[in-house]
């Protein structure tokens, strides 16, 4: 479905952002691999973190959903899962597919693995490598993409991995798959990315100068997972962005997950000048959590480079915007990533700055935008393709037009956002 934006006059409220998507993944896999039950708040109602409970359903675990986002979830612990009778449709989902590819293998479990289309075009060679060398046997289109058959004959290999690439589902798949092995994988990081996972199992982690090495095996117990998820800080980005780029703007998001292998974009926002507020900092479970206020600010540019491009990089769609509406040249590098992300994130972001009539250069790696605080976008159709994240960017640059625009196949929001677009007309009306 398409949807029409209408330019903004002010942007004023109070939002109750989603639930972290990532959490609300992990919450569920590890509550399920926990012996005993575990109540999680909070839960995600986003399309992604159910393809996780549902998958988990079809290994055997017993989960609720209760009223107001509450889950019960029965875990079944490291061996109590069981061989799926069909296969386990992980949706749009590259979190469940790659983290569920981890546990498959660990747990010896025979399982076949699909996604939709945009899943099933994105690369899984960097979990078949690794999980290859744990012993998994692994049948996949073309060697590289879902579906996946896995299985495992021979005995779990611990393995000590360097990251080839700072990627959290990665890291996750590996320690996950470790996670069932008498002796320690350990997976070692020299880029941070974020750390949920290290974080809610509490994983053993040592620092060695700027590496990370982190351990996982059966000696680890699997803790219960009875917590709220914070709410989602990269929803939080798209609203970050609107109240700093619109000239009349303020809007309050509380309890959101400050996580800070998460908080790149804040980080970024704040050196481009962004008006942000923080209070009533304080924890839930194992993760940081705040309040966040921002008002209408004026941007100075700003350069991100591969450093800290696995902090923000799933706002760096949102944050292009407001290089659009910044006073001077900015510039993004060390971004290749994007390109293996629910769509190839440079390229769609590339298609949506040209139809707003930007100045702008693509690269393989990164951008070039040229940005004006007075900048008008065009009221042009922006094409979302199919990915939620381009198509919030898209509606938020919709906000500063003159004219109407339209966000097409604007419904891709409710991966990791169902009420987008109700926020969206609250905070405008
Ligand atoms: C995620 C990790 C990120 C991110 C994705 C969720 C996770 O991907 O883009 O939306 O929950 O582990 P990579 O770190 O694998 O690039």
């Amino acid at each position: 479905m398409d949807y029409k934006v209408q330019p903004a006059t002010s942007l004023q409220g109070t939002l109750q952002l989603p639930a972290d998507k990532s959490i609300s993944h992990r919450a569920a896999m590890f509550a399920a691999l926990h012996e005993g039950t575990s109540v999680i708040t909070n839960f995600s109602e986003a399309a992604d973190p159910h393809s996780t409970l549902d998958c988990l359903r079809r290994l055997g675990v017993e989960i609720e959903e209760q009223s107001g986002h509450t889950i019960k979830v029965e875990g079944v612990g490291r061996d109590g899962m069981k061989t799926p009778s069909t296969d386990l449709d992980c949706g749009n989902s590259g979190t469940t597919m790659r983290l569920l590819s981890g546990i498959i293998t660990g747990s010896g479990l025979s399982a076949r693995l699909t996604g939709d289309e945009s899943l099933s075009n994105r690369t899984m060679r960097r979990i078949i490598e690794p999980l290859r060398r744990m012993g998994a046997h692994i049948d996949a289109r073309e060697d590289d993409f879902a579906p996946l058959s896995i299985s495992r004959s021979a005995a779990l290999k611990p393995l000590h991995f360097p990251l080839p690439i700072a990627s959290a589902q990665l890291k996750s798949c590996v320690l996950l798959a470790g996670l069932f092995g008498e002796k320690p994988t350990e997976v070692v990081e020299t880029l941070p990315s974020r750390d949920h996972t290290e974080r809610l199992l509490s994983l053993s982690i040592v620092k060695e100068g700027e590496k990370k090495i982190i351990r996982s095996s059966r000696q680890d117990p699997v803790p219960q997972q009875s917590y709220r998820v914070p709410n989602d800080f990269s929803a939080a980005a798209f609203w970050l962005v609107a109240g700093a780029i619109h000239p009349d703007a303020s809007i309050r998001l509380p309890k959101v997950g400050l996580n800070p292998s998460r908080t790149g974009a804040l980080e970024i926002l704040k050196q481009m000048g962004t008006d942000i507020e923080i209070t009533n900092n304080h924890n839930a479970g194992a993760e940081p959590v705040a309040d966040i206020r921002v008002k209408s600010s004026r941007l100075r540019p700003v350069t991100i480079t591969e450093e800290i491009v696995p902090n923000c990089i799933d706002e760096i769609p949102i944050l292009a915007i407001a290089m659009l509406f910044a006073d001077g040249v900015s510039k993004v590098s060390g971004a290749e990533e994007l390109r293996h992300k629910e769509t190839d994130r440079l390229h769609a972001l590339a298609e949506m700055l040209s139809a707003a009539g930007a100045e702008f250069e693509e690269y393989a790696d990164g951008l070039k935008i040229a940005g004006d605080p007075d900048f008008i976008p065009d009221g042009a159709a922006f094409k979302s393709f199919h990915d939620h994240r381009i198509a919030m960017a898209a509606a938020v640059m919709g906000l500063m037009g003159e004219e109407p625009s339209t966000v097409l196949d604007g419904d891709s929001t409710a991966i990791s956002y169902p009420n987008f677009w109700t926020d969206l007309s609250m905070l405008t009306n």
